[in-house]
């Protein structure tokens, strides 16, 4: 696994927020799942995570072995048609939500379910499409060069408070990250 991280300012007068970025990469689905296992145990209750990248980017594997590692009763599969799916886990129940063919967040709304976003936790793909719902969510881009290969680029990014431990504890974990 490699990493590199930078502070990347996304608006040049609003330095406070500028968002906390890492970027791993990733050279199999083993090591995808460690990744996975690592940030399902920072999850807890009230968290939202926004899962982006193209189709077969592998949004849906990502869910997957998060929710193996949160040892949830249920197997994930795409909710595209069915938007939201829940699945019950040990320590809290998990949102999976697919935001491809919502047009943006009114319709997210229209859903109804962000009201039991506090006690559960929310994991959502195309999740770009509904992030002005969310104070501070953790974003995760995924890219790839090669679809028959493995390998992934995992590009972490936050802006808030909620998630520099997570982002610490990676940077130490893969310590070839950058500063
Ligand atoms: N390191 C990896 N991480 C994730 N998926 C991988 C990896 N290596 C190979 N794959 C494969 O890539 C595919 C990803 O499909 P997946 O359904 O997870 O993508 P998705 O981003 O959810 O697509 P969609 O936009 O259609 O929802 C799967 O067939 C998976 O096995
Ligand atoms: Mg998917």
């Amino acid at each position: 696994m490699m990493s590199e991280s930078r502070a990347v300012p996304q608006g040049s007068q609003d330095a406070f927020k500028a968002a906390n970025t890492l970027v791993l990469a990733s050279g199999t689905l083993a090591e995808t799942a460690t990744l996975a296992g690592v940030i399902a145990e920072a999850l807890t209750p009230g968290d939202v995570v926004l899962l982006d990248g193209p189709l077969a980017a592998g949004k849906t594997t990502f869910v997957t072995s998060l929710c193996r590692a949160l040892d949830c009763a249920e197997q994930p599969s795409s909710p595209t048609y069915a938007i939201s799916n829940i699945y019950t886990c040990p320590r809290f129940e998990v949102f999976h939500i697919d935001a491809y063919r919502l047009s943006g967040v009114d319709e997210f709304y229209n859903l109804g379910i962000e009201e039991f976003f506090p006690d559960s936790v929310a994991l959502i793909e195309w999740g770009e499409r509904v992030a002005e719902a969310f104070v501070d969510p953790l974003r995760i881009a995924i890219s790839f060069e090669d679809a028959e290969s493995e390998g992934r680029v995992y590009t972490f990014a936050s802006t808030g408070k909620r998630w520099q431990g997570l982002m610490a504890q990676l940077r130490a974990r893969w310590p070839d990250a950058g500063v």
